[in-house]
């Protein structure tokens, strides 16, 4: 609740951390563009006629005006609307009128951050020495890679505005004691209260299912904090229910299999990467959830689907069914977020225990205490 403790927040989490920004498959094209807004930052991502992607700051180097005033598409060039300064698509100056003759254009690119491509996610990190990426990078191949998310395509993506902090939109998210009384259509299919030995027998049917059909998902845990340099990313993997193939209404299949699927093994593979990423992959379909700070007391969600790039809307699949249980899932989790955001506030408030169930939530929160405490 306090503009100082985000300012911190920003300063010690999203600019030290990597973030997922998009599915390389929004600018597919030479040319393409489109805008993101991170806090107060804004990055043009674009794809250069190289076919190079590119996250540029959307901050012209004379006075700082936006560059870039469309949300999205296909541009040779970027002309700043203030004085006309010209960028290219990776950022480069190429022009500037009525300077003097020794002014250096070279000197005035477009300021860019980092960008790293794996299994067709775009990540980027505002750090001016990132974090390593590599343990990541592997992590996903093993686990993404399988499913096939290099190949995927965008089905669907949205916004879910909270009006609350965005911690406690990534607190919500990672702990799933909630699911049994806020989420019945999610509670449906994914298997959540039940005994730890039931869980494991489940876990274990799945692991046979997906050995038969020749596919090893890897999981592994490597969430650190950043003081050894390196990206902190978990990936693991749980049975749905009997009988349930996918995360939809009944769990029925939505959409076609993806990557080295050829049958579905009644999985799915869950992924926390960073503060702010978090992937989920069932053998039909993929869900990015990007947190997207802005204000001390307020944040967005967005929800990305992924299905197999040759899926066609309507005929492979139906984009009301494919979409209608996270997004029903969605909608209940903000508005408990937005419960909790305005209960919160009390003065008499004080925190209670955290249940065995909310194991992720009490790591996220010991690592976030550790990243923001730590010189
Ligand atoms: Fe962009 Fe002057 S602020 S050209
Ligand atoms: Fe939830």
């Amino acid at each position: 609740m306090d503009p100082a403790v985000f300012a911190y927040d920003m300063e010690r989490v999203f600019r030290r951390h990597w973030h997922c920004l998009a599915h390389e498959s929004v600018i597919p094209n030479p040319g393409d563009f489109e805008l993101f807004r991170l806090g107060d930052e804004q990055i043009i991502l674009t794809r250069d006629m190289q076919g190079q992607i590119h996250a540029l700051l959307n901050s012209c180097r004379h006075r700082g005006a936006e560059v870039c005033t469309k949300e999205k598409g296909n541009a040779k060039m970027f002309v700043c609307p203030y004085h006309a300064w010209t960028y290219t698509l990776d950022g480069a100056l190429r022009a500037a009128r009525l300077m003097p003759k020794d002014f250096d254009r070279a000197a005035h690119a477009l300021k860019k951050v980092h960008v790293r491509l794996a299994e067709g996610l775009v990540f980027i990190s505002f750090a001016s020495e990132p974090l390593d990426f590599s343990q990541v990078e592997q992590s996903l191949r093993a686990s993404c890679g399988q499913y096939g998310w290099g190949e995927a395509r965008v089905a669907h993506r949205e916004t879910y505005p909270i009006a609350a902090n965005w911690k406690l939109a990534v607190e919500n998210y990672v702990e799933c004691y909630h699911c049994g009384p806020a989420h019945p259509e999610y509670s449906q299919t994914h298997a959540l209260e039940q005994p730890p030995e039931v869980i494991a027998d489940m876990n274990a049917a799945m692991e046979a299912r997906s050995c038969a059909l020749g596919l090893s998902v890897l999981s592994g845990n490597h969430w650190q904090n950043s003081a050894m340099g390196q990206e902190a990313i978990d990936v693991f993997r749980y049975a749905l229910y009997e009988g349930a193939s996918t995360g939809s209404e009944d769990g029925s299949p939505l959409a076609p299999l993806m990557g080295r699927f050829t049958d579905y093994d009644g999985g799915v593979t869950s992924i926390h990467l960073g503060g702010t990423t978090f992937l989920v992959c069932y053998p039909d379909h993929g869900m990015i959830y990007r947190f997207i700070p802005k204000s001390h007391d307020s944040c967005e969600m967005e929800l990305i689907w992924l299905v197999h790039k040759d899926a066609v809307e309507t005929v492979d699949y139906d984009p009301a069914k494919l979409t209608w249980l996270w997004k029903v899932t969605t909608e209940e989790d903000k508005k408990i977020i937005e419960h909790t955001a305005r209960g919160v506030r009390s003065h008499y408030f004080e925190p209670g225990p955290i249940a065995p169930m909310e194991y992720n939530e009490l790591r996220y929160i010991s690592w976030y205490l550790d990243e923001v405490s730590r010189p």
